[in-house]
């Protein structure tokens, strides 16, 4: 499959933190516009920025007033921010929740103020589904399958593999773990070894596989699958520090398609990235504009991906828009 290249101009950013907002949704109503709060999870990697970058830069093309908080990866914080967007009567409300659970009465509060949420990137557990009116996201299971599929092919079915996972209760982390062992479970010869989270930061990447490298099964290790793109780079570091060739003493597969990795299979370290676009901007304020205009709009839309190895890495760093 072709990637999904998605080009944003950047003409503008406006960023509000949810604390000190003087403006209501009257005021904006009054100048006709659209008022979305959102709630980020933080800016724990490379892909998280450019989600950002590509919510803050298409609100403010379409002239949404868009009041945007950080939660520093933690829930509190999020749950924090929605109770403020209710306060300030917001119109929607959208966010990517950091973890699965524990969403249920905040969401419920959202629902009686008539607010309706969208869930951006990751989903949510919860067992009332009218809780969210959509979620737009890729599909995390299959980028874990995809990853599988590949080393399966890289390795010949024969690997020890040591994992770098997500987040602990996180969508991607569950589900990228899920799809990877869905997809080794018809090699019998490919084995996951030693698996860890490394909370999807390069730092954590690095010191959990540095931690790998000291284990008893340090001289087995064949593959690294990591969950993002990030925790490879930090990884990589750790293989190099050890006297070891990272993506060909041990081959690499991660996930997102961010610049650095394409850097890093163009220099022979990263052998593939599934790639998870995170340029949700648009398809996030179509949803929006839907919304508001009383049209029904899809409980989910999936985002279209690509699977990206060092044989085109040169070509395609030129046209990677994050
Ligand atoms: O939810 C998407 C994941 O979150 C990305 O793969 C990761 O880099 C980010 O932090």
């Amino acid at each position: 499959m072709r990637p999904l290249h998605v080009m944003v101009v950047v003409s503008a950013i406006v960023a509000f933190a949810f604390s000190g907002l003087s403006c209501s949704r009257q005021d904006a109503q009054e100048t006709g516009k659209i008022v979305v709060g959102f709630s980020q999870i933080g800016a724990e990697s490379d892909w998280r920025t450019a989600n950002t970058r590509s919510i803050k830069a298409e609100a403010a093309k379409r002239g949404i007033e868009l009041r945007f908080s950080d939660a520093q990866q933690k829930q509190e914080n999020q749950i924090k921010a929605i109770r403020s967007f209710i306060a300030q009567k917001v119109d929607v409300i959208a966010f990517s929740p950091v973890v699965e659970t524990g969403w249920e009465p905040v969401l419920r509060e959202a629902k009686a103020a008539g607010i309706p949420v969208i869930l951006s990137d990751r989903t949510v557990d919860v067992t009332d589904r009218s809780l969210y009116a959509s979620f737009l996201g890729a599909d995390f299971v299959e980028e874990g399958r995809r990853a599988a599929e590949w080393l399966a092919g890289a390795s010949g079915g024969k690997a020890q593999i040591v994992e770098l996972q997500g987040t602990p209760g996180a969508a991607p982390a569950i589900d990228r773990k899920k799809g990877f062992e869905e997809g080794i479970a018809s090699h019998p010869q490919m084995k996951i070894i030693k698996s860890q989270s490394g909370d999807f930061t390069r730092a954590k990447g690095k010191e959990v596989m540095e931690a790998f490298l000291k284990s008893p099964e340090r001289g087995s290790i064949t593959a690294l699958y990591a969950h993002n793109d990030d925790m490879a780079l930090g990884a990589i570091q750790a293989i190099e520090e050890a006297g070891l060739k990272p993506g060909k003493d041990i081959l690499i597969v991660s996930i997102d398609g961010i610049r650095p990795a394409f850097q890093a299979m163009i220099d022979g370290k990263l052998n593939c990235t599934v790639e998870c676009n995170p340029l949700l901007g648009p398809q996030l304020f179509d949803l929006v504009a839907d919304l508001k205009a009383g049209k029904q709009i899809p409980r989910r839309v999936v985002v279209k991906e690509g699977v990206f190895t060092q044989a085109t890495a040169k070509t395609d760093i030129q046209t990677r828009a994050y």
